[in-house]
């Protein structure tokens, strides 16, 4: 048996961004605040009181940065488009020098020969929205369906993402308010959840409307749960959480309906169904032409329901490494959505880099990481699993959010002091794993 297959021709290598991660320039050409500039901005709400005003000055460095991808080989590029560039108010007047940035952008990619996919949704609302509600509020849906009419109209992009990760929003910026808008009210996270769904729902008609030939998907970061033991009740535990982790996200989508029975679990402090009007589901679970996965670790249970660590984490705490979760999930994901093609939207890890005497980035524990994974996931797709594209998270070193700039996910090494950037040895070793279609 060959144990390192050449990967299809035409498979989509590439790296991701998200807009407030990497852009910085958050007053320029007309751009409005976003939750994530008031968040970062209150006292005590990101590591180091990091913000992400100036982040990698993309927004200054986009031509250099698109040579960057060249120089690599991507194949693609996932970036996400910042709501509050393109209209200010979150709705109404559109904000042409914003729309402009991300057209220059668009262009730059297609004169490289890289293809994009670009994601309406990565966390940044505009605050005017979030000052009449944000996501709580239902009419954000139809605000986000203008929104994505705007953007599909002006940009040449054949591949969008909706919606990137529903679960972070949900539990990060409603349950344990560690991320904008900072609310820790379980009741109230579920009701963005569906908000939400229904606004990834009016995306996917509204693209449908327009842009026949085009593709859309959500962007879903899973997680395999296991049980940490041989108990009955891990093995109960492991199954609800599976419904927390996955279930929760993949069913409305696809199936019409949220998962029973974690609606029975959090039936105390939810206020979900009285939110679905009749309609919605259908709404929700409009058919779309790819999954995005991102795929960071697996979870084990004890028969608590506590989470127990089995395999090393990288820098970031919840970050398990364990490639062969990425395995099992892809093939799950191909036995219960067989039709649904998989884009690995994201894939990555965080280690403190740091220039070594010669100057380069000996990021040995990314490359292991990667290979681990992108191993992983060539298994799954030679038993059958329908993966097209693999993204690696990320292109550049970034605003890890509440961790601010000490969280280091890129292939590329960004000297925050100098804002000089320099592959890491994994970019090199990705580089060459594109160049040659199989693990170096
Ligand atoms: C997923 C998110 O989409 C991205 O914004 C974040 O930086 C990575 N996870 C790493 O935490």
């Amino acid at each position: 048996m060959n144990t390192n297959p050449r990967f299809p021709g035409d498979f989509l290598w590439g790296a991701a961004t998200s807009a407030y991660q990497i852009e910085g320039a958050v007053s320029e050409d007309g751009r409005g605040p976003s939750v994530w500039d008031v968040f970062s901005h209150t006292p005590g709400k990101v590591r180091g009181g990091d913000t992400g005003d100036v982040a990698t000055d993309h927004y200054h460095r986009l031509e250099d940065d698109l040579d960057l991808m060249a120089s690599l080989g991507l194949r693609g590029y996932r970036f996400s488009v910042s709501w509050s560039r393109v209209m200010p108010e979150g709705t109404g007047p559109v904000n042409q020098r914003g729309l402009d940035f991300y057209r220059r952008l668009v262009d730059g990619l297609h004169a490289r020969g890289i293809r994009p996919t670009a994601t309406l949704f990565h966390w940044d609302l505009p605050q005017a929205l979030q000052d009449k509600g944000g996501w709580e509020n239902r009419d954000c849906a139809s605000w986000f369906a203008d929104y994505a009419r705007v953007v599909f109209d002006a940009l040449d992009v054949a591949d969008w993402c909706t919606i990137n990760e529903p679960k972070t929003v949900v539990e990060a910026g409603y349950q344990l308010g560690i991320h904008a808008p900072g609310v820790t009210d379980p009741a109230r996270s579920y009701v963005v959840l569906h908000h939400l769904n229904l606004a990834h729902g009016l995306a996917v008609r509204a693209l449908r409307a327009g842009h026949p030939g085009r593709r859309i998907g959500p962007a879903l970061n899973l997680a395999p749960v296991y049980p940490a033991d041989d108990s009955e009740r891990a093995a109960e535990q492991a199954r609800l959480h599976d419904g927390l982790e996955n279930r929760l996200y993949l069913d409305p989508i696809f199936k019409g309906r949220y998962p029973s029975d974690v609606l029975e679990r959090v039936a105390a402090t939810h206020r979900l169904t009285e939110h679905v009007l009749d309609g919605d589901l259908e709404t929700v679970s409009e058919p779309i032409d790819f999954l995005g996965v991102q795929y960071y670790h697996s979870k084990f249970v004890d028969g608590d329901g506590n989470r127990v660590f089995k395999y090393p984490v990288a820098q970031a705490e919840w970050l398990e490494i364990y490639p062969d979760g990425l395995y099992d999930l892809l093939v799950r994901l191909s036995r219960e959505l067989p039709d649904t093609p998989l884009v690995i939207t994201e894939n990555g890890m965080a280690s403190p880099d740091a220039p070594a005497a010669d100057g380069r980035i000996h990021d040995t524990d990314r490359i292991d990481y990667l290979r681990g994974h992108i191993a992983a996931m060539g298994r799954a797709m030679a038993e059958g699993a329908k993966v097209t594209g693999y993204h690696a998270w990320s292109l550049l070193d970034n605003f890890e959010w509440a961790e601010g700039y000490e969280q280091r996910f890129g292939l590329v090494y960004v000297d925050f002091a100098t804002l000089e950037r320099v592959p890491k040895d994994s970019a090199l070793w990705y580089r060459d794993l594109i160049a040659g279609g199989r693990l170096p």
